[in-house]
């Protein structure tokens, strides 16, 4: 294995752009839906892989959308959460600020504490077995309307002391953020994060309303950023981290090849850039394969890999003194293996 690679996988790293949902693996899927008595569109693994192909975001929605219909239970949300925790573990990722969608449960009849229990109890067991720490964001799904935004906020209002933030997810063209300024401004008011999906597919403009409508702390995605001087100068400017997701934008047709990403010129330009899975059963790859492809694809240096992995602390949610715990272990690390 490369120097560069063997430095990835010792590193300490957070995930800050994780669907729990989209970490449903296929093995987990078939057994949830044996034991669910749910019945799912493939008969074999090669099915699925077969349908795992996507031309944009619709695509894939659609499928992820249908494969969360085999959690139904606690234990479900459980082990789904516990599976990505063993991912891990063995990736060396410390910390996870992870996202779920009530409403792609919600309006199935499974209920918002159901979902939020289970992901909640192995969050726990995450932290006592392994250490590793987490944030849980909720996101809105932005295809249904405001209202229904609102709604899923004040169920959340029951349990606050589990839920760290809000996001925004789901179908980006045709749903801008400004649809959501009122849930946004009342997630702020309640002492939540903000985060939200904008210039994966949308254009410039959506994460100008992101920044500017919604005040988000964070950016998911936001390569369409990169078209406009003064975003770039605002991101920079704010230190708005933004979570990056090479395999998924490549999946997704986001970019026409890897060679073409732009985490490199983000890098270049000064903006907090992040490297993160998204949805890693979808898209083939959790977080180090994700570090592994954009480093060979972009001829990543050591320093640039660092700052990369230094960023998914800096641009997280963690206090300051947490924060700086990981980025001195960065340091000792690379301090005793110069
Ligand atoms: N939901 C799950 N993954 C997503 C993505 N990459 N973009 C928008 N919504 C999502
Ligand atoms: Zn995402």
């Amino acid at each position: 294995m490369s120097e560069i690679k063997k430095l990835i996988e010792a590193l300490p790293k957070a995930e800050l752009h994780l669907h729990i949902e989209g970490s449903l693996e296929p093995e987990l899927m078939f057994a949830l839906a044996k034991r669910n008595g749910i019945s799912i569109a493939y008969s074999t693994i090669e099915e699925i892989h077969q349908a795992y192909q996507f031309e944009n975001l619709q695509d894939f929605l659609d499928i992820y959308y249908a494969g969360m219909s085999v959690l139904i239970n606690e234990q479900d949300f459980y082990d789904l959460t516990w599976a990505y925790l063993i991912k891990c573990h063995e990736q060396n990722i410390k910390h996870v600020e992870i996202f779920f969608d009530p409403q792609g449960h919600t309006t199935r009849g499974v209920a918002f504490s159901t979902a939020l229990f289970g992901i909640d109890k192995a969050l726990k067991k995450g932290f006592s077995e392994f250490g590793i720490s987490s944030k849980t964001i909720m996101c809105f799904l932005r295809h249904l309307s405001e209202e229904d935004a609102l709604i899923t906020l004040n169920e959340a209002k029951d349990f606050l002391p589990l839920i760290d933030g809000v996001g925004l997810d789901s179908s980006e063209v045709g749903n801008p953020p400004s649809k959501f300024k009122n849930v946004f401004a009342s997630a702020r008011e309640m002492g939540l994060k903000l985060v939200a999906h904008a210039g994966e597919e949308g254009p410039p403009s959506y994460v100008e309303e992101a920044l500017f409508l919604l005040n988000i702390d964070r950016l998911d995605h936001g390569n369409r950023a990169m078209e406009s001087e003064s975003l770039i100068e605002e991101l920079k400017t704010r230190q708005i981290a933004l979570t990056v997701c090479p395999l998924s934008n490549l999946k997704l047709g986001v970019v026409a090849d890897l060679k073409s990403h732009p985490l490199k010129s983000m890098l270049d330009q000064g903006l907090l850039a992040t490297v993160n899975s998204d949805d890693p059963s979808y898209f083939g790859g959790y977080l180090n394969d994700n570090y592994f492809a954009i480093q060979e694809a972009l001829n990543l240096t050591k320093e640039q890999i660092v700052t990369l992995i230094k960023n998914s602390f800096t641009g997280s949610f963690l206090g300051d003194e947490q924060r700086n715990k990981y980025l001195n272990e960065i340091d000792n690390y690379l301090k005793n293996n110069a």
